[in-house]
This record gives structure tokens, C-alpha cells and sequence, in this order.
């Protein structure tokens, strides 16, 4: 089944605090961005990949393509303020009709095995996600006292590459667009259709490197790989 992806590349990486988008940290000799976009490489169900970038930054990703010889970035979008912006210019960037596989950049521990079965779902049910049961109890709080214990059997943590018909997704970004409604990732505007969502069990692996320290997790995770 071939799909299409989006991968965003277009955050400031604030929170990494690395003086730079974290897109550009290297693991292990390569740029985090590179490692990501070579799953998509090597996935032969891929048909092409839509880079979102800032316009300041996207020759700088031009010439990672070229040196790392990255066969399946076949279009540039301009990133948006926020995610969610992002996500919409990368849609209008798509050739197909089909399936979309939304990525975020920072997260280069997928597993094409993982791609193909999100595919096939999003065939399937119309939109489906990447999680894991959360192991950690959650608690609502207000003002640092907590508020409640929220029921951890029914919570999953949701991750990416989050995987849609492009019909329903290109719909629901568009409601959302019409609405002034922000939501924190691409599933939620589905929802908000009242369209179903299916989870696939994902790995506590598929890691998003967002602070410093997910640097050293994902330098165990990579250590880990090379060991297997
Ligand atoms: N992203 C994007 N456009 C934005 C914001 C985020 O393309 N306006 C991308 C990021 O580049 C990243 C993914 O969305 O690959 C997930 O976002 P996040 O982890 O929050 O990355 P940043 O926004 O870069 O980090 P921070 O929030 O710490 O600034
Ligand atoms: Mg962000």
C-alpha cells in the first residue's frame, strides 16, 4: 500500500535548547532529521515525502538531502507558527489521493514494520495512531494540589506517525482552519468530527527527543540498535 509523508521539520526546538532546531543535532555522526527521513528511504510503500521547513533554514535541509543522498524529498513546505500550520501547508503539497503518514521530525525511531501497519489501518478505519499505555499514574492538578487521579487503565500516550485517508485528514485541518480551533496533534481534529480513530500499539522506543535529556535516551536507544 503506498503512501505519502509529511515530515515537520520546522519547530524552533526550544525546548532542546541547543542554540539551533534540534533537527540538526547529530546522533551518533548523523543529523537527527536525516535519521528520520532515511526510514521513509528505505520503506519501499513511500511514494515521497513532503519536507516542512522554515524558509531561513531550507537550504540548509537541501544540502543535508544531497550529502546524505535522501531519495524521497520531493517537495518543500513552509512551516507554519504553529504545528498545526505546518501540517496544513504540508498538506497542500501532496500529489495523491491516498494515504498520508504525518511525522514529526525529532521522532527517527520508527520502524518500517510500524509505517506499514499504520497504513493499512488508516486504509481501514480512515485514521489511526501510534501508542503506549501509559505506565505512570496521572493526576489532574490546579495550582500544584491535585484535583483527581485520572483512571490509568483507559490512557494511552500518542505518538507519530499518526496515518489518515487524505480526504478526512485535508477535511478535518480545514474545519479546524474554518473554526479558529488549535489542537496539540492531527488526530484530535478528526475527533472533532466525530470520525473514528484507531490506536496501533506503538514502542516506548519511538521516542520525541524535546529536552536535553531525551539526547542521552536516545544515544541508549541507538547504542542498543548497533548491539541487536
Ligand atoms: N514543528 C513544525 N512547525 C511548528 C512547530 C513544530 O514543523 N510550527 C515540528 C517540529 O520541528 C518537530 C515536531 O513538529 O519535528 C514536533 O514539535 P516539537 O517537538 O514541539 O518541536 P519544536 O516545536 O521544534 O520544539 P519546542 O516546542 O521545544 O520549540
Ligand atoms: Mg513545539
Amino acid at each position: 500500500m503506498n503512501y505519502e509523508a509529511i515530515v515537520l521539520a520546522a519547530g524552533q526546538g526550544k525546548r532542546m535548547n541547543a542554540g539551533m532546531n534540534k533537527q540538526f543535532i547529530e546522533l551518533g555522526g548523523e543529523p537527527l532529521i536525516v535519521r528520520t527521513l532515511k526510514v521513509f528511504d528505505r520503506d519501499e510503500w513511500c511514494a515521497r515525502v513532503v519536507l516542512v521547513v522554515n524558509p531561513a533554514e531550507r537550504s540548509r535541509f537541501e544540502q543535508l538531502v544531497v550529502r546524505f543522498r535522501i531519495k524521497k524529498v520531493a517537495a518543500f513546505a513552509e512551516g507554519g507558527e504553529e504545528r498545526q500550520h505546518s501540517v496544513y501547508n504540508g498538506l497542500q503539497a501532496l500529489e495523491g489521493r491516498g494515504i498520508v503518514l504525518i511525522h514529526d521530525g525529532a521522532r527517527p525511531f520508527i520502524h518500517v514494520r510500524h509505517l506499514h501497519e499504520l497504513a493499512d489501518a488508516a486504509a481501514r478505519y480512515g485514521a489511526a495512531v501510534p501508542a503506549v499505555r501509559v505506565k505512570d499514574t496521572i493526576k489532574k492538578v490546579d495550582g500544584l494540589f491535585v484535583e483527581q487521579t485520572i483512571d490509568r487503565s483507559s490512557l494511552w500516550a500518542v505518538q507519530t506517525p499518526q496515518a489518515f485517508r487524505l480526504s478526512l485528514i485535508a477535511e478535518a485541518h480545514e474545519a479546524a482552519k474554518r473554526e479558529g480551533y488549535l489542537g496539540t496533534d492531527d488526530a484530535s481534529l478528526v475527533e472533532r468530527l466525530g470520525k473514528p480513530v484507531k490506536i496501533v500499539e506503538g514502542d516506548y522506543r519511538n521516542i520525541k527527543l524535546t529536552t536535553p535529556e531525551d539526547i542521552l535516551f536516545a544515544e541508549a536507544i541507538l547504542a542498543s540498535r548497533v548491539a541487536e
